[in-house]
Parts: structure tokens; sequence; C-alpha cells
């Protein structure tokens, strides 16, 4: 068959095959309208493995020459968006290919030397993950950099706590804030990891059961800055583990946008009050002219339900394969590409939404001195002026039912009336009551005072510089 053939025929496995694929199961079959965003990982990979074959003398240094040539032709006109994909040609690599047959002549046939596109896909998709986790942990950290300032400009700031939803303890606002510090943190981490796993070389496996050309796989490691070799053939063309576990910190990132987004929505309703997101991240309604919904966390929160459901689609996926390469994987790609676009978008735009985000001091001060939350405060003042623990919850518990029957809040009592319930309450009580200095007292590793989230704040912004 001569190049143009090759280059034209419409199918590129051909010669056994006697009967034309109807065009419906070419559309089934095919990758091309998907994978080709693969492209730039496809040609870099082909680049290191010819490289390594011409060093290896499998390649003549012209036949490598006219790859190189062809190869970097190819990824112009792709750029420019001159590359015609062929639904014909089934996938990016051997759409790629037979364009680069078309372009050097023979060379480019002797570019799948040693090679099958089970190993090539499962390098492309690594490759181009790799790059995609670069650019997250990027986008983490500039989330956290956004979060760390808010912080630190409402250290001072009290809103009250909850627990179950209910007002529990008073808490700072920046403290509140770098609670999902700590998360994207964690998020940061599990990319990094994730990483290491993602950042390992299939090629060489070829279809299934390695090559009986003398191929220098660390070279090809090397070569495209790899940390190792998959060091089981069979392993190396079939195993997404690694999708798998980007998937999953793909969804733990995404989980806890969504619960940041849950109380952005909360905080913005009227009945809190809290905050105000910009306009530019809120929408109006068709038919009630006063509102602005918080459209962007709703859908950040929708949208976890996505990428959550493309982690369980990729665990389904694998379940039942048995060794080693099944066209079943070909199903991985587009729940991958779904989750980094969709995790890129998001955690862009929360970046910018939150560095907008105005706070309402007032609203979350009056909120906080409802609901009695410094009761606690209270038993442990009794507790430090030494009554036991039990006791002491048990006396602040008559205490505040007092206050609620006189419908105010704890601290408004005075101290004749809170004296009634235990002798030992002195005049230094209202330090304790006052949410300043609840926040205050709780000057411990972790703790919400005022004076430990300026410290976190700075070990953060030393972390993140
Ligand atoms: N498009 C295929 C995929 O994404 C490439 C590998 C095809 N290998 C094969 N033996 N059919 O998985």
């Amino acid at each position: 068959m001569s190049d143009n053939q090759l280059a034209n025929k419409s199918q590129a496995w051909s010669a056994l095959f006697s009967e034309p694929m109807s065009d419906l199961v070419k559309r089934y079959t095919a990758s091309v309208g998907f994978d080709q965003r693969l492209w730039r990982a496809d040609i870099t990979g082909s680049l290191a493995h010819a490289e390594m074959l011409a060093a290896q003398g499998i390649l003549s240094a012209e036949d490598h020459a006219a790859i190189q040539r062809g190869l970097t032709e190819i990824a112009a006109e792709i750029e420019a968006g001159q590359f015609e994909w062929k639904l014909d040609l089934e996938d990016v690599h051997l759409n790629i290919e037979a364009r680069l047959t078309e372009r050097v002549g023979i060379a480019g046939k002797r570019l799948h030397t040693g090679r099958s596109r089970n190993d090539q896909v499962a390098t492309d998709v690594r490759l181009w993950l790799r790059g995609e986790i670069d650019e997250i942990s990027g986008l983490l950290k500039a989330l956290q950099a956004v979060l760390v300032e808010k912080a630190s400009e409402h250290a001072d700031v009290i809103l009250p706590g909850f627990t179950h939803l209910q007002v529990a303890q008073p808490v700072s606002f920046g403290h509140h804030l770098l609670a999902y510090v700590e998360m994207f943190a964690r998020d940061a981490e599990r990319m990094a990891d994730t990483r290491r796993r993602v950042n390992r070389l299939p090629l060489g496996a070829a279809a299934l059961a390695g090559t009986s050309y003398p191929l220098d796989r660390e070279r090809v490691a090397r070569t495209l800055g790899m940390e190792a070799c998959a060091q089981n053939s069979l392993d190396a063309v079939s195993d997404r583990d690694f999708a798998i576990e980007f998937s999953a910190a793909a969804s733990l990132v995404m989980l806890h946008i969504s619960r940041l987004s849950e109380e952005l929505i909360l905080w913005m309703s009227q009945n809190f009050g809290f905050i105000a997101l910009p306009d530019a991240f809120c929408t109006g309604s068709s038919i009630m002219p006063q509102k602005k919904n918080p459209d962007v966390p709703e859908l950040a929160r929708g949208k976890t339900g996505r990428v959550v459901g493309h982690l369980v689609g990729l665990v389904t996926l694998m379940k039942g394969q048995p060794l080693a390469y099944n066209k079943d994987n070909q199903e991985d790609k587009e729940p991958l590409f779904d989750t980094v676009d969709t995790l890129k978008d998001t955690l862009r735009i929360f970046a910018d939404m939150l560095a907008g985000l105005t706070v309402k001091p007032e609203a979350m001060r009056a909120a906080a001195l409802k609901g009695h939350a410094t009761a606690t405060d209270l038993a442990d003042y009794l507790v430090k002026k030494g009554l036991p623990f039990r006791d002491a919850h048990e006396v602040v518990a008559h205490a505040v039912k007092t206050a609620t029957l006189k419908g105010v809040d704890l601290a408004a009592l005075s101290l004749d009336e809170l004296k009634a319930f235990d002798a030992r309450v002195e005049a230094d009580v209202f330090d304790v009551l006052s949410l300043e200095g609840s926040l205050n007292a709780r000057n411990v590793l972790g703790g919400t005072a005022p004076a430990q989230v300026r410290a976190q704040v700075a070990r953060h912004r030393a972390r993140l510089a």
C-alpha cells in the first residue's frame, strides 16, 4: 500500500476486514470527537518514543529527523486549527499518525515500532493529566490565598458558630474562613500525591506483553519527566487507578466548594444577611424584581454532583474488566475531561467571587447575641471559681431558662440576677459573657481567639508564598 493509501484509507487496521462499518458503529466506536484534546500529549509522547528508537538504533537518523519535522508541523497545524480530524481514523492517535505518514512518507509508518495504542493512550492520558494537576494545584493555591487575606481582614469580626445549625458559640469570621483553607490545603496535598502515581510511564508495554525490540524505557521516562516506568506490562496498559484517584481528589475539592457554597447561600439569605456576593456572580429573577440570587454557589453545589458522578462512573467502568486493555477504557476520557473543566472553572470563579465578598459585621454580631452563645463561657467561669463542671452546666442551664423567659440574652442579665444562681459570680463575669471575652478566652492552638487566627494567617501566608 502506498503512503497515500494509508493516509486516505477508511479504516486504520484493515486488511483482515471484509465488511465496512456502518456510520452508526463508526460514531459509536470512535473517540476522536473528544480525545483530540490529547493531541499535544500524543505528539510529546511520540517525539520521546522516536528519539529513543533512534538512540537504540531501531530507527535511522533520517527517519527520526523526518518524524520530528512532521510532528512539529502537525502540532503547528493543530494549533492553527487547520488539522482535519477524521472520524474514519477513529482516534487522536491514528489521526496524527496518518497525517504524519501523509507528510513525511515511510518514516511515519515506522513511528509505531515497539508501541501499541494501548500503551500510547495510557501514556497520553497521564501526560495530559499531569499538566492539568499542575494547573489545578496553582488554582487551589490562589483560592487559599484569597481566603487567607479575607480571614486576616475579618479576624475580629464575630459571628455565631453553629452545631446542628443552632447557635453554639461565637467564632471569628476569619477563623471560619480558615477552616476552608485547611480543606483546600489538604486538597492540594492530595493532588500532589496523586501526581506521583500519574507520572509513571506505561510506554514500552506495547499491546499488553511488552515488546521484542530493545527499547530503553528509562530513557523515555527521563525525556518525558516521568518518575518511573510501570513495571508490569499488563498492569501498565490497563491501570486506570490514577484516573480514579484524581477523580476522588477532585470530588473532595468540589465537596469542599459545595459546603462553602451552602454557607454562602445561607449567609446571603435575608434571614441571615451576613454577607453580600458581588453582583457579577448573582442573577435576578424574571418575575420578582427584588431578587438577587446566589447562582454561582448554587451551580457549584449542583456541579459537585456531576463530578462525584464521574468518580462513580470511573469506578464502575473498571470493576469488571479482565486484564489487560479493553475498549471500555476509552470511556475514561469524557468523565476525566469534564471533571478537569468543571474543577478549573469552579476554582477560578470562586477565587474571584470570594475576593469581592462583602461582610456585614453588625448582622453577624446581632445573630451571635441571640441564642445565649456564651453560656459555655459562664460555665467555664464557674469552674474556674471552684464549681465542678457538671454542676456549673446545670447552674447555667437555669440561668439560660430565666433569660429566655425574660426574652433577653444571658449576657443581658444583671449581676444580682446572675449571683442568684451561684454566689461565686462577681462583676468580672461580664468579661467572659461578652462575645469578645468568649473569643479571646479560646486562645489555644487551633482556637478561635483573634490572636490565634492571626497566627494561622501568618503560617498560611508563609506556606503559600
Ligand atoms: N481510543 C482508544 C482508547 O481511548 C485507544 C486505544 C485503542 N486500543 C485498541 N486496542 N483498540 O482507549
